[in-house]
């Protein structure tokens, strides 16, 4: 899935008044994506959900920069660490710094959130991606760039959360094309300690409670007890 809908939302307040009361019902841990254009917003916004009743937050460093032309957070170890730690002193929930992969070497910001005293990385967001109508000669996003996602991400992700697990000691949250147990399992094998699951949910609505059953039956016929068990168990060739 190619995508670039944007960040759009009606804020914090409004999801606080009528989003998080209806979640607050389910039997699940609420964690909040949370993204900004500026270091102030991303600190303005963490001092507000550090005192609302969710679990924690996951900062979403792939936004553009604008007062710093425009380049993505995620991108540098200056970057994440100094969003990572302005947030740090304001949130005491716990925090996820979520990595984008558009990047050379993505063990070096995954250590920079870790230095700056997140509690996990989670991994991959979206690759920046074009695709191109051959008869109009225009590209099909009116946005001409947008963040590839689904499947055709997956190896990727997987190599990404293989080395990120390898450098970093905090927990690694893993996707990027998951849509069944399998794929999760593969996660798992890499290092990642939980998955999620974001454009399978646009092919199946149902492709998490899917995946939960799969991993299910993957512990079944490996004989396995705990999932813990398997996580960073990949035997390298
Ligand atoms: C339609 C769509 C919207 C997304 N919105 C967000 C977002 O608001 N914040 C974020 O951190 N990632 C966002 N993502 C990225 C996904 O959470 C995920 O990191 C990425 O798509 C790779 O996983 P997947 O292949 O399972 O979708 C979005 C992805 C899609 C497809």
């Amino acid at each position: 899935m190619l995508n670039s809908i944007g960040l759009q939302n009606p804020g914090v307040e409004y999801f606080m008044e009528y989003d998080l009361p209806w979640l607050r019902t389910q039997d699940v841990a609420v964690i909040v994506n949370a993204c900004g254009s500026t270091i102030e917003d991303y600190v303005e916004l963490c001092k507000i959900l550090n005192k609302a009743d969710i679990d924690g937050v996951e900062l979403n460093l792939s936004c553009p920069n604008v007062k710093a032309g425009c380049l993505a957070f995620g991108t540098t170890y200056e970057g994440v660490k100094e969003v990572t730690s302005k947030v740090r002193e304001v949130l005491d929930k716990p925090l996820i710094v979520k990595l984008t992969p558009n990047v050379t070497d993505i063990t070096l910001t995954a250590k920079a959130a870790e230095d700056a005293g997140a509690d996990a990385v989670s991994l991959i967001n979206t690759l920046l991606a074009m695709s191109i109508n051959i008869n109009t000669r225009k590209p099909y996003l009116a946005n001409n760039t947008g963040g590839l996602s689904g499947p055709a991400i997956r190896p990727i992700a997987v190599r990404m959360v293989y080395q990120v697990s390898k450098a970093v000691n905090i927990p690694v949250l893993g996707m990027g094309g998951i849509i069944n147990g399998d794929d999760a399992v593969e996660f798992m094998l890499a290092g990642a300690s939980a998955v999620s699951i974001g454009a399978g949910n646009f092919i199946d609505p149902y492709t998490s409670v899917n995946t939960v059953k799969g991993i299910e039956e993957y512990m079944k016929k490996h004989n396995i007890e705990n999932i813990n068990d398997i996580v960073g168990k990949v035997e390298m060739n």
